[in-house]
């Protein structure tokens, strides 16, 4: 397949052209039809990325190009009442452009994220969005409108998500309570986004996936946001990548925190962490528990396999509204996707494939009654001296058995992400392996 040789001297010439800070604001970047062009990769831009000189092959892009001015304009001046959220990257902010800011650009309600010049990204993981979103596009994707790039500011537009994130969505104290179905076909949408870019002809490993990086839609459709972590997957034979750890605590496999190889399982472990908040409604890490309690994985994984133990850590919130044939399956697949070894855990087809049959199990109670008979109290010790002895994988993983059931309630409404605990780098891994980074509560 022949590549066509697009410059893309003027985008990123214009990011260091300071004389020049307002690019004219005409018309799309590079307008093609992707399904006929390869992908550019990072690997293919290298160090030229960050020097003035870049001229580089892209294809795949339909993206614009704003001014800091329009997108001031567009967002109020970055209002807070216009306050969507934040990360490491810095503040997003709704927006709305109306229908002769570009032509061909329709009115649409967008979120405009710009980066915070005194926070830890900068121009790599801007770029690294631009790059990746601009080119790959799927209905579990978050589709990237345009960017700016003048002077030191970077900021991207993407199309608002009238849901928010996932992490709002599921931990909002004053919300009403997501119901399993949604939350199901919230899984289902996610995995197909990781899934699709597992399978990609050029493979991407996501690397942050969690849940203030899922975005839904006004039906809980849900799409993977934010790519400023996304690495090009292992070319030829080679097994993983070698990069520095970045990621999240409580989602990053712990493989990948001890090594620095990135894998596609690496991604599928994040998502187990997903799955469990799905289903506890509990934070991948929670502060405010008990210790053991603190690493939703550590905690959680050893009782998934138990439907008695299940029902004692399934959300609250859910009040037993769901199905438990449902809920048993989905536990089962968390336990997989988070195995210790990565070559235990399951692909995200087959994932999707598991999570695809859930919505066939409708046997979600309507009121909930427990009535146990007289003669049936000793199949039921049966069950639970069964549940008693765990698989042996679990004994090794954690030897603490007596978990509790305990609710707090505890949960803190947070738009903003606490920068340093959200994206480590390598000194922090070391640190972290130095303190064990496996336990969340020393981290
Ligand atoms: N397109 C969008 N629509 C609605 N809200 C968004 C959108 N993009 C981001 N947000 C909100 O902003 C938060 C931070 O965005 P994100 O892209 O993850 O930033 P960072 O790179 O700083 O982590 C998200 O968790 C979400 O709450
Ligand atoms: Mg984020």
């Amino acid at each position: 397949m022949t590549v066509k040789r697009i410059t893309w001297r003027s985008l990123i010439l214009s990011c260091y052209m300071t004389e020049n800070p307002s690019p004219k604001p005409t018309k799309k970047a590079i307008v093609s039809k992707q399904s006929s062009f390869q992908r550019i990769s990072m690997t293919d831009l290298s160090s030229s990325t960050l020097s003035e000189d870049l001229s580089v092959s892209l294809a795949g892009s339909n993206l614009y190009v704003f001014t800091v001015a329009e997108l001031r304009v567009i967002t109020q001046n970055f209002s807070q009442s216009n306050f969507l959220g934040e990360g490491g990257f810095g503040p997003v902010h709704k927006g709305f452009i109306d229908d002769k800011l570009r032509p061909g650009l329709k009115a649409q309600p967008v979120a405009v994220k710009l980066l915070d010049l005194d926070g830890t990204q900068g121009h790599r993981e801007w770029l690294t969005e631009v790059i990746f979103l601009g080119q790959l596009r799927h209905p579990h994707l978050v589709k990237l409108i345009g960017y700016c790039c003048e002077e030191e500011h970077r900021l991207l537009a993407y199309e608002y998500m009238p849901r928010g994130s996932l992490e709002n969505q599921l931990f909002r104290r004053y919300s009403v309570s997501l119901p399993w179905s949604t939350r199901m076909k919230i899984a289902l949408g996610a995995a197909k986004g990781l899934a699709f870019l597992h399978e990609a002809e050029k493979p991407v490993i996501y690397r942050d996936f969690k849940a203030s990086n899922i975005l839904l839609d006004s039906d809980y459709t849900a799409k993977l946001s934010d790519f400023g972590l996304a690495k090009d997957g292992p070319e030829g034979d080679d097994t993983h990548v070698s990069t520095r750890v970045m990621g999240t605590h409580g989602y990053a496999a712990p493989e990948y925190i001890m090594t620095g190889h990135l894998t596609a399982a690496s991604d599928v472990y994040s998502f187990g962490v997903v799955l469990l908040e799905l289903l506890t409604g509990r934070r991948s890490v929670d502060k405010t528990r008990p210790h053991r309690e603190q690493s939703l994985a550590e905690w959680a994984r050893p009782q998934l396999k138990c439907p008695r133990k299940l029902g004692r850590i399934m959300d609250p919130r859910l009040e037993g509204q769901y199905s438990e044939t449902g809920a048993q399956k989905a536990a089962q697949l968390a336990y997989e996707c988070l195995s210790h070894r990565p070559k235990l855990r399951p692909t995200m087809s087959s994932v999707v494939k598991t999570l695809e049959t859930l919505k066939d199990y409708v046997d979600i109670p309507m009121v909930t009654f427990v009535y146990t008979a007289p003669g049936e109290s000793d199949s039921n010790k049966e069950s639970v001296k069964e549940c008693d002895s765990p698989p042996k994988e679990l004994k090794r993983e954690n030897g603490n058995q007596n978990y509790g059931n305990r609710h707090h309630g505890h949960r803190h409404h947070r738009t903003k992400s606490p920068k340093s605990q959200s994206v480590y780098s390598e000194t922090a891994l070391n640190q972290n392996i130095k303190n064990g980074l496996n336990s969340p509560r020393k981290a």
